[in-house]
């Protein structure tokens, strides 16, 4: 028996990872602590909510003595912790949040586990704190190519994988932190408390860091499920810059395979990056979900291309994102399940068959946020 605390289980990335921990480990108690932020919402765990090994608690975590409670009363052995702000544009608008929750948040987590787990007669043992964090601390990549070679060209991870790139550099577990928004700083700086739990009082932790996710249940101010939603309802596609900024997309539920793996197997102290081997330009990208969206729907193709309007670029906009994730092949067997026209066909599929989910986040409340974030734009 297992009793494992996943923070932001009611996010996107959380509430897959609770799905895959609950159906798959039913000798585990998961108890799923979220404090239901605007991100964080039950209706995407709806399928798990009544099985016997789930619990959710809904609480915040900067609030140290409730979590030091938590793990009393649930005899915590794990943490698996992915609650955060997590969007660039809004912790550009209100860096103050970000530092709460991201930096004081994941140290009032680091404090309650130290703290129950120091209590115990056998200490840390058998014990794990993992915390889940994101490329972007790294900062930006350059695009740079072979000479005479137009991007993106074909190269070779050190894991032997072959795949397309816009420049001949990746980040590493080795790549020195380097980040530029307020997000990503937030992140970093908890990234490096993790590290400071294991170096000054042995607590057994391991810190990954993943490419940009997509897929089902993720909210839509991201720009994969926002682009599904405002193609469906005929509204404009807000391109930032020139759409010449690329990321590496994951689909969701490989990101949550690999925590899986990495929680039971990765080695304590240890970073892993994790990435789909799969970058894109955004205006690229955008244009293949243009094409499934309207071919879902039975529109011309392409016909939605006239929604795309340019707008005034984010500030301090990271160039280019990539991962290299060879090390977690090479350790501990996992990569990318899916190529991504299949995730994106899933992707589009699954929000298209569930608006009554996405209508329930963007109507009400929600409209005010949107109107108000695109208002300068
Ligand atoms: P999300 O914004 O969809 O969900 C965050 C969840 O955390 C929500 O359920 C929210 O209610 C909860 N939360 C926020 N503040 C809280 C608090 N004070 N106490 C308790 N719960 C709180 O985020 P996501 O996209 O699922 O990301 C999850 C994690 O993965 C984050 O740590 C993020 O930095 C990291 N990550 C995300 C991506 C991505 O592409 N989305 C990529 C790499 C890493
Ligand atoms: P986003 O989904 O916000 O993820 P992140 O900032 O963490 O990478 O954005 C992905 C890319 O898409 C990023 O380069 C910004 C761009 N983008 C737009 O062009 N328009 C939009 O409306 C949004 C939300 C993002």
């Amino acid at each position: 028996m297992k009793n494992i605390i996943i923070t932001g289980g009611a996010g996107f990335i959380g509430s897959h990872v609770v799905r895959l921990f609950v159906n798959k480990y039913p000798d585990y108690h998961i108890i799923n602590l979220d404090k239901l932020t605007y991100a964080g919402n039950l209706a995407n765990l709806k399928d798990i909510e009544d099985k016997p090994n789930y619990t959710f608690v809904k609480a915040d975590i900067c609030d140290f003595d409730t979590i030091l409670e938590l793990m009393q009363k649930y005899n915590v052995d794990g943490v698996i912790h992915l609650a955060a702000e997590s969007h660039v544009d809004r912790s550009i608008k209100d860096p103050f949040t970000f530092a709460k929750t991201n930096v004081i948040g994941t140290l009032s987590m680091l404090q309650a586990a130290r703290c129950y787990w120091e209590s115990l007669p056998e200490k840390y043992e058998g014990k794990r704190f993992y915390h889940i964090s994101t490329d972007e601390v790294y900062g930006a990549l350059e695009m740079t190519h072979p000479e005479g070679i137009e991007p993106p060209f074909t190269t070779t991870a050190s894991s032997g994988e072959h795949h397309l790139a816009y420049g001949e550099e990746f980040f590493y577990e080795t790549t020195k932190y380097n980040p530029h928004s307020p997000y990503s700083a937030s992140k970093a700086s908890s990234d490096h408390f993790v590290r400071a739990f294991h170096d000054t009082y042995g607590m057994p932790t391991i810190v990954t860091n993943c490419s940009n996710n997509y897929g089902p249940y993720q909210f839509p101010e991201k720009l994969i499920p926002l682009f599904i939603n405002n193609i469906r309802n005929r509204k404009p596609l807000p391109v930032y810059g020139k759409g010449e900024n690329v990321r590496d997309w994951l689909y969701v539920i490989d990101h949550a395979r690999a925590i899986d793996t990495i929680f039971h197997d990765g080695k304590i102290a240890e970073t892993y990056n994790i990435g789909g081997f799969n970058e894109w330009k955004n205006i690229d990208l955008i244009k293949v979900l243009i094409k499934t969206v309207d071919k879902a729907l039975g529109n011309p193709e392409g016909s939605s291309e006239e929604l795309i309007t340019y707008v005034t670029d984010r500030a301090g906009h990271d160039l280019r994102y990539a991962i290299d994730s060879s090390k977690l092949k090479n350790e501990l067997g996992w990569e990318p399940s899916l190529q991504f026209e299949e995730g994106i066909e899933k992707t589009v599929a699954w929000y298209l068959e569930n608006q009554e989910w996405m209508d329930n986040i963007t109507s009400g409340e929600y409209e005010n946020y949107y109107k108000d974030m695109y208002a300068n734009r």
